[in-house]
């Protein structure tokens, strides 16, 4: 049985989708949770909702791309819950696009939201979690980042780069009994891919071996056992969750 009891998390972008199954399957193990997101409404929805299963919730309004207002959610953070024990960098968007039509604005919003986000959360988490000699860093990549995908370099890129950040902080940090890996998922039933045609999502569908698309439950479960004691021995390490997509 995992637990997580008297464990502090916080998970980005957690007001809906995968970020919030996240956090409520964390809750469900026992972890207190912030949930920080651009929506504050929906931050505050999940919030609501981990209160019901009995654990406490803090819900912020961020920007996790800007400095500023990430320095401040972990002055929240650590106002009302103290160190943090895990964070799950999720908060991503895509501007998909050719490149000969991408817009400079859609390369840098998805750089700024997928990639400097989770270096900004990374670093006002790192010293705490060294004082501690504990922590785990979970960052939500994506396959586009290990195989790519036409029309979308900026998020490709993002991902890519966030593994290549997840390898690099995990050396950086193994030595305080900081563990950082990343979980990459495949297609997964959001509001991210709802956008896709009916035709796309079939295509899809049809490069899968285990034919169906994953469930935001699928990505969590993943993120549950890194943050675990069970995975206490693993750091660096990019877990797809894909349904044999990447193999
Ligand atoms: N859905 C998929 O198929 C899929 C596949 C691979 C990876 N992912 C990754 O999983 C993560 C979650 O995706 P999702 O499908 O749940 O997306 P989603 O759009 O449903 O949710 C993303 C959340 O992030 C929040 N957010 C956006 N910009 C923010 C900002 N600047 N600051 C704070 N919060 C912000 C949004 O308000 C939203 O609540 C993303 O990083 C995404 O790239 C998703």
């Amino acid at each position: 049985m995992i637990t997580l009891e008297n464990k502090k998390a916080l998970i980005t972008g957690a007001g809906r989708g995968i970020g919030k199954e996240i956090a409520l399957k964390l809750a469900a193990a026992g972890a207190d949770i912030a949930i920080c997101d651009i929506d504050l409404d929906s931050a505050r929805q999940t919030a609501g909702e981990i209160e019901n299963l009995g654990k406490k919730s803090l819900a912020v309004r961020a920007d996790v791309s800007d400095a500023d207002s990430v320095h401040s959610l972990f002055g929240e953070f650590s106002n009302t819950f103290g160190t943090c024990d895990i964070l799950v960098n999720n908060a991503g968007i895509t501007r998909d696009g050719l490149i000969v039509r991408m817009k400079d604005d859609d390369w840098d919003s998805v750089l700024r939201i997928n990639l400097r986000s989770a270096y900004l959360c990374s670093r006002e988490c790192a010293r705490p979690m060294m004082k501690a000699r504990q922590g785990k860093i979970v960052n939500i990549a994506s396959v586009v980042g290990l195989m790519g995908n036409a029309g979308q370099t900026n998020y490709g890129a993002s991902k890519a780069g966030l593994i290549g950040l997840t390898k690099s902080l995990a050396r950086e940090l193994a030595s305080r009994n900081i563990t950082v890996n990343a979980v990459a998922p495949g297609f997964i039933k959001t509001a991210m891919t709802d956008k896709l045609s009916d035709e796309d999502k079939e295509k899809l569908t049809g490069q899968i071996p285990l034919q169906i698309l994953g469930m935001p439950s699928d990505v969590a479960n993943a993120v549950l056992f890194l943050c675990s004691s069970l995975a206490g021995y693993i750091t660096g390490q990019v877990l797809t969750v894909d349904g044999g997509l990447v193999m």
